[in-house]
């Protein structure tokens, strides 16, 4: 049998993790995928002392590896987005085929490398850089390659979802709940790009592209973080038959497509609402099949090694015939044209005559009112306090409208504070 010759650069968790199921796995890899996987060179700037294998040919300069006539295929997973690119640029350019995790890469720079692959005739794994271990790229790639998909959302970062199950259930706050996951290490030194929905609204651009034939543009994408949400919303989502998740979100309208990535409050009874710990979920709508439910590991060096692997025996299959943004007439669009329903948690006066004037306020953007909360709120000595929490979940509106509707209810005396507005989940079809 002839061995298929891979080069990988990077040796941290994911590279790690891929070299031991390369050297340690070969024989169940040969019964299962079919093919010899023979490790020619890795780039690891640490050196041999990150590679416990003798008889691998390791360098330090990982631009050898993309220049190595011995590799057939080229394992990125430095990360980041400037040497990523450079080397995965110049393996192309040498006619290997790649296999990356990199979603930051993808999602800034995809269009690009894309391009580059099929004039060099060569393509791209990309199964690990989304949803980890769960194959949901193979899914839009080959299961659902026969359907219109309509839309899809997701829970795609991990972190986020540990931090907001751990609020939920353990009623902890956020920055406790954050250290609580680093502890775990289930979050990075630096979450920055976990927290404030980055690495979510990357992954939604991936899925977009594949989904529906746009281009990859992560500008594109309208995000916000989990860091907006506290306890009390989780509370208050609970009370009213809801749970709050971030939702990575793609949809095309006609022939618009709109992608976010948002937290989002998602109905009890929606499969997505029950997906705890740092697991991942993605439900695609598609015509002709309706719904399928995507479940699994989101991250970690194993689960996400298991996906790079996966895609290297898929390669050397011949891998796949249908390529992500593939020519459709099909536009992406910002989407705060797009109305969804929404919560507002506000601090308002504790007199009479308040909710009226509030109702009034969004009764004249034609925004109704789906349903309300106001608890009294008495301190130690029984007395009621000078403001209240009011929250509402109102009917669709887009985020201008909102912008309009918030800034005039925080133009009156007697709205203390605008705290709060999340969107809620709305189940089309
Ligand atoms: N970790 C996960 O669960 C997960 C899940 C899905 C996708 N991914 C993706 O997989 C990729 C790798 O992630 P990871 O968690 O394995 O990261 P990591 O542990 O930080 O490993 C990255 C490795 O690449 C090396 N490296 C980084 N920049 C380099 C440069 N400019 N030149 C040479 N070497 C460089 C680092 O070397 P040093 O050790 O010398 O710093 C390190 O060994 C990323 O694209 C990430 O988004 C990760």
């Amino acid at each position: 049998m002839k061995a298929l010759r891979v080069g990988l650069c990077g040796v941290g968790n994911v590279g790690g993790a891929v070299l031991k199921l390369l050297k340690e796995s070969s024989s169940l890899l040969e019964q299962q995928g079919g093919f010899l996987f023979e490790l020619v060179q890795v780039g690891a700037r640490k050196g041999r002392s990150v590679v416990p294998y003798d008889d691998v040919d390791v360098t330090t300069d990982l631009m050898e590896v993309a220049n190595n006539p011995d590799v057939d295929i080229f394992v990125e997973l430095i990360g980041g987005t400037e040497f990523a690119d450079e080397l995965v640029q110049t393996a192309i350019r040498n006619g290997k085929q790649i296999v990356t995790a990199n979603k930051a890469l993808l999602a800034i720079k995809g269009d690009e490398i894309f391009q580059l692959a099929k004039q060099n005739n060569v393509q791209i794994g990309f199964e690990a850089s989304v949803a980890g271990g769960t194959p949901v790229i193979k899914a839009l790639r080959e299961g659902l390659v026969a359907n219109k998909v309509e839309w899809f959302a997701g829970i795609l970062n991990g972190t986020s979802n540990y931090i907001l199950t751990e609020m939920s259930v353990e009623k902890t706050e956020f920055s406790l709940a954050l250290s609580k996951a680093q502890e775990l290490g289930l979050a990075e030194a630096d979450p920055t790009m976990d927290i404030d929905g980055t690495d979510a609204a990357q992954k939604a651009s991936i899925l977009a592209a594949l989904a529906f034939h746009v281009p990859f543009n992560f500008e594109a994408v309208n995000y916000e973080g989990i860091d907006k949400v506290d306890v009390e919303d989780l509370k208050y989502a609970e009370e009213l038959g809801y749970n709050i998740k971030h939702i990575a979100f793609g949809r095309l309208l006609d022939n618009s497509v709109f992608v976010s990535a948002y937290p989002t409050l998602v109905p009890h009874e929606v499969i997505l609402s029950q997906v705890g710990q740092q697991m991942n979920a993605l439900e695609i709508y598609a015509q002709g099949i309706g719904s399928t439910v995507y479940y699994g590991p989101g991250a970690g060096p194993e689960p996400t090694a298991s996906a790079v692997v996966a895609d290297l025996v898929d390669l050397a299959k011949g891998g796949w015939q249908a390529e992500p943004a593939r020519h459709s007439d099909n536009i992406l669009r910002q989407e705060s044209s797009i109305k969804v329903p929404r919560y507002f948690r506000l601090m308002v006066k504790n007199e009479p005559g308040v909710i009226a004037k509030i109702s009034a306020v969004f009764a004249n953007q034609d925004i109704s009112i789906e349903a309300l909360i106001q608890h009294e709120i008495k301190v130690n000595n029984g007395e009621q306090t000078d403001e209240v929490p009011v929250v509402i979940l109102s009917g669709s509106v887009s985020d201008q409208i909102v912008k309009e509707l918030l800034n005039q209810l925080n133009d009156m005396e007697e709205v203390a504070d605008c705290l709060k507005q999340f969107r809620i989940h709305a189940k089309i079809n």
